[in-house]
């Protein structure tokens, strides 16, 4: 059906387009059943596709990445298209408007995207009412950021805020230092920068922790794709030393090598979609091997179907995430994700998808 709906679609600006989606998924979670009804037509459930991390059951490998469901309203409705998992936010400890519109760019011959929407957001306090409010039937990670206006010296203090203002919501969080639509932002990724900020986020959610009498919930990383190797290597260590549960690998990327579009490729922001599935996976890879696969890594960049999916666990991820992939293709990609991986596991001999994962390390 998307084929039919996608022209219409893709003749609104794109931001516009996005609102319709997000007001569409909130209307349809209104509709007593409906939820039940669209799981029924989406979701693929057989155990082979199962995870568990970090003690969190994902029922299928295939996650929504963070920024399409920015302020944590239609999560619900998100996981009953068959999302395994999904990731909201980014949110930041007040709400800010992000960047002067357009800032939402189709490069359809390329399959991709730019961004720089800058962490538009309603704020910690108006996610928590809304996560307060709903039960989603998947794990629910929370992406936090800082606001535009807070100095890097002060940070820690932002991530710390929207910690204790969503720790109870969210099943795992992910310090995103990896945006470039936040000027400096990326500046906290490197390994020094990187090792003080987390050491007060993990402290924070240690306290938090006990204050709850349960368990640490996992913390992870999410990482951008322009890193050299020997950078990335040294920021996983200084993350590991402090802590840190896993890696989501990869933001955006300002790299703008090889693109077709000559209309938008050179807006300024991130770019996501098909140009930077390989490097993604590639990202996967190193990250998997610095790591000697001791903590989970979450592979996402320009996954559009089965193979896409398999190539990052191949590479060492234990779950995956799409956005673009949904832009261009339609909520109908997490089934056939979830179909081409069974089959995929099928051809090679695997049971699940745990013995997949990191075959091509
Ligand atoms: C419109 C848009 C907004 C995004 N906003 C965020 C965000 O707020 N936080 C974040 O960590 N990543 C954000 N991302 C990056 C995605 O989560 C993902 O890492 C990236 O798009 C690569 O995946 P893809 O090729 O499947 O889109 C955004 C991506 C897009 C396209």
């Amino acid at each position: 059906m998307y084929r039919w709906i996608r022209p219409l679609l893709f003749r609104l600006d794109p931001e516009t387009a996005h609102e319709w989606a997000v007001g569409a998924l909130a209307t349809v979670q209104r509709v007593p059943g409906a939820l039940a009804l669209l799981s029924r037509a989406f979701a693929v459930t057989d155990a082979r596709l199962a995870v568990t991390r970090w003690g969190l059951r994902f029922p299928n490998p295939v996650g929504l990445a963070a920024g399409f469901d920015k302020n944590a309203t239609v999560y619900p409705a998100l996981a009953a298209l068959g999302f395994g998992f999904v990731e909201v936010g980014t949110i930041t400890p007040r709400p800010q408007p992000g960047n002067p519109r357009p800032r939402l760019f189709r490069l359809p011959e390329d399959e991709a995207v730019i961004n720089r929407m800058g962490f538009n957001n309603r704020g910690a306090e108006a996610a928590a009412r809304s996560l307060v409010r709903q039960v989603c039937t998947v794990p629910v990670g929370i992406n936090i950021g800082k606001n535009k206006d807070t100095p890097n010296e002060a940070a820690l203090d932002d991530y710390r805020r929207c910690l204790r203002a969503l720790y109870a919501y969210g099943d795992y969080f992910v310090v995103n230092v990896s945006s470039p639509n936040t000027p400096g932002l990326r500046a906290l990724q490197r390994a020094e920068a990187l090792g003080r900020l987390l050491e007060g986020v993990l402290d924070e959610a240690r306290s938090l922790a006990r204050e709850t009498g349960a368990p640490a919930k996992p913390v992870l990383v999410k990482l951008a794709p322009d890193l050299d190797v020997e950078l990335m290597r040294e920021v996983v260590r200084a993350a590991l030393d402090q802590g840190v549960a896993g890696f989501v690998a990869t933001n955006t990327t300002v790299d703008r090598t090889g693109l077709k579009n000559r209309v938008h490729a050179h807006e300024a922001g991130g770019l996501s979609g098909r140009p930077l599935e390989g490097r993604a996976t590639e990202m996967v890879r190193h990250v998997y091997r610095a790591t000697e696969g001791r903590v989970p890594i979450v592979g996402v960049g320009g996954v559009f179907d089965g193979a896409g999916a398999y190539a990052k666990i191949r590479a060492g991820a234990s779950l995956v995430q799409v956005y673009t992939g949904l832009i261009y293709r339609g909520p109908g990609i997490v089934r056939r994700i979830n179909r081409e991986l069974l089959a995929l596991l099928e051809r090679d001999g695997y049971r699940t998808i745990d013995e997949a994962v990191g075959a091509d390390a």
